[in-house]
């Protein structure tokens, strides 16, 4: 039967440059922390708080691809899409898919804990920053725990990135599709009539 290939925009202009701007800015980060300039660290730190909050408002106002209740799926479907995928037959989204999204959230929730963590380690070890508050108001020991915890958070994350791009990569190949150039046209494509698309 003949297929008709159509694009569809799926993520728009916001979602996008938050990707990028994140991606950009994390390693950013790593390497100012890495080089020891805490103070273009602290400062690329508060760009990205500002993109994070920014993308929790887009899930509940932004476009229809990029709102969080068209990726939150129940265990049951997330577990029949991992089944599939190990049958190699799993159903095409256009959208985050329930294995993907679970990553999403993953991240979003590991960077929001990894910035905390960071504001909280600026007000107690450097005695700046918004929460300096804190500062003689926690021993010496809870200091460096939160430090710790920024370190160990970042170490997540990047156990967690190349589960990413291994996602990515493993979606784009199964379903035949380049996912990272959707991620920057915002287009994927449709195909017409007979596929399973969702
Ligand atoms: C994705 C974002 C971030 C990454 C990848 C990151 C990474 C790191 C790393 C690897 C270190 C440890 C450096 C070392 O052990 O030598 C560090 C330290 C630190 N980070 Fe972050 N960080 C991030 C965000 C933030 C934010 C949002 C803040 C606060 C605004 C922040 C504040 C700090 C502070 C205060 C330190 C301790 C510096 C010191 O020892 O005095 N970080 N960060
Ligand atoms: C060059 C490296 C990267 C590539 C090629 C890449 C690619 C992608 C792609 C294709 C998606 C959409 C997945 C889908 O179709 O469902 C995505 C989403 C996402 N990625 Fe990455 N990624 C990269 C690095 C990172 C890094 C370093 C982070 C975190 C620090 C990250 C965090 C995210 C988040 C939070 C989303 C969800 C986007 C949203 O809905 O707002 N990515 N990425």
């Amino acid at each position: 039967m003949d297929q008709q290939v159509k694009q569809i925009k799926v993520w728009d202009v916001p979602v996008r440059l938050f990707h990028w701007s994140l991606v950009l800015g994390f390693v950013l980060a790593y390497v100012s922390a890495e080089v020891g300039i805490l103070d273009a660290h602290v400062l690329i730190g508060y760009f990205l708080i500002g993109l994070l909050v920014f993308r929790v408002l887009w899930g509940f106002i932004g476009t229809q691809y990029s709102r969080f209740h068209s990726f939150i799926f129940s265990p049951t479907e997330t577990m029949d899409y991992v089944r599939a995928i190990r049958a190699g037959h799993p159903a095409h989204y256009y959208g985050h898919n329930p294995a993907g999204a679970l990553m999403v959230f993953g991240l979003l929730a590991l960077l929001a804990a990894i910035f905390a963590s960071g504001l909280v380690t600026l007000a107690v070890i450097d005695f700046e920053g918004p929460l300096l508050f804190l500062a003689n108001q926690v021993s010496d020991e809870t200091s460096y725990f939160f430090r710790h915890a920024h370190d160990f958070f970042v170490d997540v994350a990047l156990l967690m990135i190349p589960l990413h791009l291994l996602g990515v990569i493993s979606g784009s190949i199964q379903h035949k599709e380049n996912l990272a150039r959707s991620m920057v046209t915002g287009m994927k494509k449709m195909v017409m009539p007979d596929s399973a698309n969702q």
